[in-house]
């Protein structure tokens, strides 16, 4: 390439070149533009670059460079566009780069450079936008920025940066964007920030910021987002905020500001985000938020809010989510929130509410989350409660709420938790607890519950809390209790419970804790370890309990047994001569039944469970021992939860995977019939995204599924393999995610009966030569499933299962849309997105925590580095694949979309992306279906 002198531009972005950019690139002497962008070059940028000296624009973002930024770029006096991010790029930024005064736009972004920003950055005079987000720059950042006066935006954040935000960044008046948050930035907010009138977006958050929010902020006219949350910022927040009448965003939380909050918000109309939670904020709540419509997400939690709470809001069409709990908020609660159609999530927890719940709640038939617990809530609990049927989360516990349970509960089929604890609530539990299919925790403590614990309650087998201590409660402990089999913890005690604690109890083995103290219980103790390690205390005050605990007396079951020994003895004596009889009788009738199983196992070895299906007759059980070698290690390709898989090649050539399964309990072939016409009708399936099943042999020795074979082996498998995975570009991911998604589709939309997988991962979905993914083990999941008395063992992949579900057996197709989310990413990402689902979905669980950091990472920085980024429409595809899989993710299995909606989205066309892909966040890409957003 060094002898195409007379080259002005060279535009190779966007292949898959790799290897080292030649040095020889130094003698293009005539160069002006320069663009290797979007490869997978490695290696560092060659000093040679410097010779340079007509070159106007170097983009080399988007690929594998290491080492640092050659000192000799300086000699490139002509240069307009810098780009370097998305490398791996480490040293320092040179000194030298001041020299470079034609620059206008210097992209660093997303580097490892360390040292400090060089003060000669002030030299460039002609720069508009500076780029250095995502580094470990540390130091402050220097004075001289403000000699920039033709910036346009500037983005310094997540980086180590210390000091304070220097004055002279008043003279940006073009600023637009300034983002500078996560950092460790301290000092105040300089006054002189409230000359950047052109200022759009403000963004400071996540630094050690002190002091008060200058009044001059009230300058800002332009402003749509202010982020200032996550400092130390004191005082009161200036009543200049009015003046930002075009604020669409404004986040204030985990901050110390104290005063009131600013009474004319919303000036505009415009506000859709406002949160100030985690502060010291006292007053009442501003009467202009009355009448701010377009209110989307309201936090104000953890204040100190006052004030009548009646009064205080409107109707709110948009308003998804609001928090205002831990505050003094007084009053009753307005029906009118029964008319924000939106709403999802109604928080206003320990305050100092009075009144009753008002009946029109009901109407706001989208909420999924409501609190009012620890307030002064009386009268009854409003029937129509239980039309909220998306409802997962409801608390009201701790207030002074009588009468009963409304029986329309058992329509709330989506709850999750439900606390009704600590009220005065009376009357049976209501039968229709039966009815919560996903419920994983019920308390109902501390009320005036009586008669006997509904048996019903053994259907809520996803049970994993259930406190029904301090109430009136009598009759024995149903037997059913034993089939929660997720139960963790139990308090049933202050009672008036009876009787002995039911065998059945053998089964929880899932328990850890409980307490049943304090009732009429008599009896031994279950033989489980939650009994041995329980303190006296879980276990006093009861009528005759035992067992080998410190204060409980022994059982006296040895006595007992004597007792029943020489009764025996007794009864022996005086019919051996019957006995004797009867025991031959029985002898010969074993022989005679053993002599027939054998002979049935044999003819049963040969043909009865064998049941293969070949297009042509060809596999029979010869030829699949022939093939796999008798099952040779040396021909095994993977194994699975079920089995060991293997390669065999058949007679004819055809190449087929076996499927041998671990050694197979007795009980699960028991309805041998029922299973082999399900084998049969799975085996009948033909899709071009499901692996066909040819057929299952189940003998004495082998038991084993024949399926086509694919060549390229696992998702899985292609995603940990570095060359594979880069292999696997872009275009055959999202073909991937379609196949995979038709397939779902197919089996639960045009199947009848329709079919659950269960256990979708990247483990089974498997590719053929040509990256088309074919779904396997569709049904067998099922099918195969080991005994189900033992609870450890449950259908699916711990990482891919639904988290309602991880613990119960009742299994919807939602699971599989949430597993398919899942393995999209996984695909998307190169990696298990692991933690980074809880994380970005935490704070639907919990009220107090601050809007996360994941929220703000950017997709280009989460998906697969080891390919360039996704361009043009192929990027535009990435996001919307990402974007549904967020959505397959959602915590509640209702607002999940079907396969069927999602394979509709996936082929419709793409809208074009609104921003560059790099700068999209994950959090904006939850969409409106998420709290969080
Ligand atoms: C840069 O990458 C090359 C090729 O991958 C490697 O050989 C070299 O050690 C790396 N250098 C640094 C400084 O990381
Ligand atoms: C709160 O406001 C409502 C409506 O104005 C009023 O009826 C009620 O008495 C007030 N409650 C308190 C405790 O002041
Ligand atoms: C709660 O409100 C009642 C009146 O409804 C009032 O008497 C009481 O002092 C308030 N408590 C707190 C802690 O504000
Ligand atoms: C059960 O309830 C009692 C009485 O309210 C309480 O002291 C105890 O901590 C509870 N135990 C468990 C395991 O929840």
């Amino acid at each position: 390439i060094g002898n195409l002198s007379n080259l002005i531009s060279l535009f190779l972005q966007g292949n898959k070149l790799s290897g080292f950019i030649p040095s020889e690139i130094g003698l293009l002497r005539s160069l002006k533009d320069l663009d290797l962008s979007n490869n997978n070059l490695i290696g560092s940028i060659p000093t040679s670059i410097g010779n340079l000296s007509n070159l106007v624009t170097l983009f080399v973002h988007s690929n594998k460079l290491n080492g640092s930024i050659p000192q000799d770029i300086h000699l490139l006096s002509s240069l307009s566009v810098l780009a370097l991010s998305n490398n791996n790029l480490s040293g320092i930024i040179p000194h030298s780069l001041g020299k470079l005064g034609s620059l206008t736009a210097l992209y660093l972004r997303n580097n490892s450079l360390s040292g400090s920003i060089p003060y000669s950055i002030g030299n460039l005079s002609k720069l508009d936008t500076l780029d250095l987000h995502s580094n470990q720059l540390f130091g402050s950042i220097p004075r001289e920025v403000g000699f920039l006066r033709s910036l346009f935006a500037l983005d310094s954040s997540n980086n180590k940066l210390t000091g304070s935000i220097p004055t002279s960044i008043g003279n940006l008046v073009n600023l637009t964007t300034l983002h500078i948050s996560k950092n460790q930035l301290s000092g105040s907010i300089p006054q002189e920030v409230g000359w950047l009138k052109s200022l759009d977006k403000l963004d400071l958050s996540d630094n050690k910021i002190t002091g008060s929010i200058p009044a001059s902020i009230g300058n800002l006219g332009n402003l749509t987002v202010l982020y200032l949350s996550d400092n130390k910022i004191n005082g009161s927040i200036p009543p200049e905020m009015r003046h930002l009448t075009r604020l669409r965003s404004l986040e204030l939380s985990e901050n110390h500001l104290t005063g009131q909050l600013p009474h004319e918000i919303c000036l505009g109309g415009v506000l859709e985000n406002f949160t100030a939670e985690g502060n010291h904020l006292t007053g009442s709540i501003p009467k202009s938020l009355r009448n701010c419509t377009s209110l989307f997400r309201v936090r104000l939690e953890r204040n100190q809010l006052a004030g009548n709470i009646t009064e205080d809001f409107g109707i709110y069409p948009n308003l998804l989510f609001i928090d205002l709990s831990y505050n003094k908020l007084y009053g009753e609660l307005s029906h009118k929130w029964g008319q924000c159609n939106s709403l999802t999530s109604l928080k206003i927890s320990n305050n100092n509410i009075s009144g009753m719940i008002p009946h029109q709640l009901g109407e706001a038939t989208k909420l999924e989350q409501l609190d009012l617990s620890s307030n002064h809530l009386v009268g009854e609990i409003p029937k129509e409660l239980g039309m909220l049927k998306s409802l997962f989360n409801l608390v009201i516990d701790n207030n002074k709420l009588s009468g009963n349970i409304p029986l329309e509960f058992g329509n709330l089929s989506d709850l999750v938790h439900l606390n009704l604890a600590s009220n005065h609530l009376s009357g049976p539990i209501p039968q229709q607890v039966r009815n919560f299919r996903k419920l994983l925790s019920l308390n109902l403590s501390n009320n005036k519950f009586g008669e006997s614990i509904p048996a019903e309650i053994g259907n809520v087998i996803t049970l994993e809390s259930l406190d029904l201590c301090q109430n009136m409660l009598t009759g024995e402990i149903p037997q059913q209790l034993g089939e929660l089999q997720s139960l963790e913890t139990l308090n049933l005690s202050h009672n008036n419970l009876s009787g002995t604690i039911p065998p059945t109890f053998d089964d929880l083995r899932g328990l850890t804790s409980i307490n049943i103290s304090y009732n009429q219980l008599e009896g031994p103790l279950p033989n489980l370890k939650a009994f041995r390690d329980a303190p006296f205390e879980a276990l006093r005050n009861n009528k005759g309990l035992c067992g080998n605990i410190t204060g409980l007396e022994a059982c006296n079951t040895g006595k007992k047994k004597g007792n029943k020994f020489f009764l025996l003895i007794i009864l022996l004596i005086l019919s051996i001569p019957l006995l004797s009889f009867i025991s031959y009788g029985i002898y010969f009738l074993r022989r005679m039944v053993r002599s027939r199983k054998i002979n049935s196992r044999e003819v049963a070895t040969h043909q009865d469970l064998f049941a293969i299906w070949g297009h042509d007759g060809e596999m029979l059980y010869e030829h699949i021992i022939e093939g796999t070698e008798d099952f040779n290690s040396k021909n095994c390709i993977g194994t699975g939860g079920y089995g060991t898989v293997y390669k065999a090649e058949l007679p004819t050539g055809r190449v087929v995977a076996v499927k041998k399964l671990h050694s197979t309990q007795d009980g699960e072939m028991a309805d041998l019939k029922a299973f082999k016409s399900e084998i049969h009708a799975l085996a009948e399936i033909r899709h071009r995204n499901i692996v066909k099943l040819y057929g299952f042999c189940s003998c004495s020795e082998n038991s084993f599924l024949v399926y086509e074979f694919m060549e390229k082996g696992s998702l899985r498998n292609i995603l940990s393999n570095k060359d594979e995975a880069i292999e696997f570009d872009w275009v055959l991911r999202l073909n991937v995610v379609k196949g995979m998604a038709e397939a779902l589709s197919y089996m639960h939309h045009d199947c009848s009966p329709p079919l659950i997988h269960r256990d979708i991962s990247s483990n089974n979905v498997l590719l053929d030569s040509e990256y088309v993914a074919h779904v396997s083990d569709f049904g067998t999941a099922r099918l195969l499933k080991s005994d189900s008395s033992n609870w450890t063992s449950f259908a699916g992949t711990f990482g891919y299962i639904a988290p309602e579900l991880a613990y119960g057996p009742k299994v919807d197709n939602k699971t599989d849309v949430y597993s398919f989310g899942v393995v999209t990413l996984e695909t998307i990402f190169g990696k298990h997105p692991g933690e980074l689902i809880s994380s970005l979905f935490s704070s639907a669980s919990s009220s107090s925590s601050s809007p996360s950091t994941v929220y703000h990472l950017l997709l280009n920085e989460e998906i697969d580095q080891r390919l360039s980024p996704p361009m043009n429409q192929v990027a535009e595809e990435v996001v919307v694949a990402v974007k549904l899989a967020l959505a397959c993710l959602h915590a509640n299995p209702q607002s999940r979309p079907t396969m069927r909606q999602v394979c509709q989205a996936l082929s419709t066309p793409w809208p074009p992306l609104s921003k560059p892909f790099s700068m999209i966040t994950l959090g904006e890409l939850l969409g409106h279906g998420g709290e969080t957003t």
